[in-house]
């Protein structure tokens, strides 16, 4: 890939060639170089609320989330070193302390990309205080449950819902820790005229926030689904 439309950067040292208005994250996904993301899915807008996908740029001392940033020419790019593992950590530790996340008794265990990424940077235990309020679990649906409890706001499946499958049934309501997950109007999913029962929404759940009743995560789960819907349509 060479010429008008093109940009030259650096990421970790090796030379990529981008497309103008790429991402720093697209750019290094095609170059074979891989940076954590949560809230990040292939085939859907970028929203960068997660910053797992952090990276240092040479010249700022700024971190910047690749999600969303931009590639440019002559950029160097930084995706790992101590200081971005660091701050890596303490966002999974933040996510962690923020909703009851208990594995052992969560419906994901063992298909959790928040539980990956704990691994992956080495939390085994949180130096923030857990503070939590309880929020609305909907069981009213036939088949698909929302536990707002285990939700970390990545709003992948308002995303999905609105951006594949075309109605926007859920969102997100009020600020702060008091956020919650909603369907339509705030009302209780089994009562919801919009929702089509599709299940994208528990497909690229990345916890064990949204899910299908009575199946395992891992028969639900498929982070592809988007990609492979955008991919299809475009023929
Ligand atoms: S099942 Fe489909 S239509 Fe219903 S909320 Fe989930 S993604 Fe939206
Ligand atoms: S329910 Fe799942 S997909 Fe939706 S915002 Fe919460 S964690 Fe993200
Ligand atoms: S993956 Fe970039 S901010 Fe979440």
């Amino acid at each position: 890939m060479s010429g008008a439309g093109t940009v030259k950067l650096k990421i970790n040292g090796v030379e990529v060639t981008a497309y103008e208005g790429e991402t720093i994250l697209e750019a290094a996904k095609r170059a074979g170089i891989r940076i954590p993301t949560l809230c990040y899915l292939d085939g859907l807008s970028n929203y960068g609320s997660c910053r797992l996908c952090i990276v240092e740029i040479k010249g700022s001392p700024k971190l910047f989330p690749s999600c969303t940033t931009p590639v440019s020419n002559g950029m160097e790019v930084i995706t790992d070193s101590e200081r971005l593992r660091k701050y890596r950590k303490m966002t999974v530790e933040l996510l962690l302390s923020e909703k009851p996340h208990v594995c052992a008794v969560c419906v994901a265990n063992g298909n959790c990309e928040l539980q990956d990424l704990a691994k992956e940077f080495g939390v085994d235990h949180l130096r923030f205080d857990r503070e939590w309020t309880r929020q609305k679990i909907d069981l009213t649906h036939d088949f698909l449950v929302i536990d707002n409890n285990r939700c970390i706001l990545c709003t992948r499946c308002v995303r999905v819902c609105d951006e594949i499958e075309g109605v926007h049934v859920l969102d997100i309501k009020a600020r702060g820790k008091d956020s919650q997950i909603i369907v339509d109007m705030d009302e209780d999913w089994g009562s919801s005229r919009s929702c089509t029962s599709c299940r994208k929404c528990a497909r690229v759940c990345p916890v064990g926030a949204i899910y299908v009743r009575d199946k395992p995560i891992s028969e639900t789960k498929d982070k592809d689904i988007a990609q492979f819907i955008i991919s299809r349509r475009r023929r």
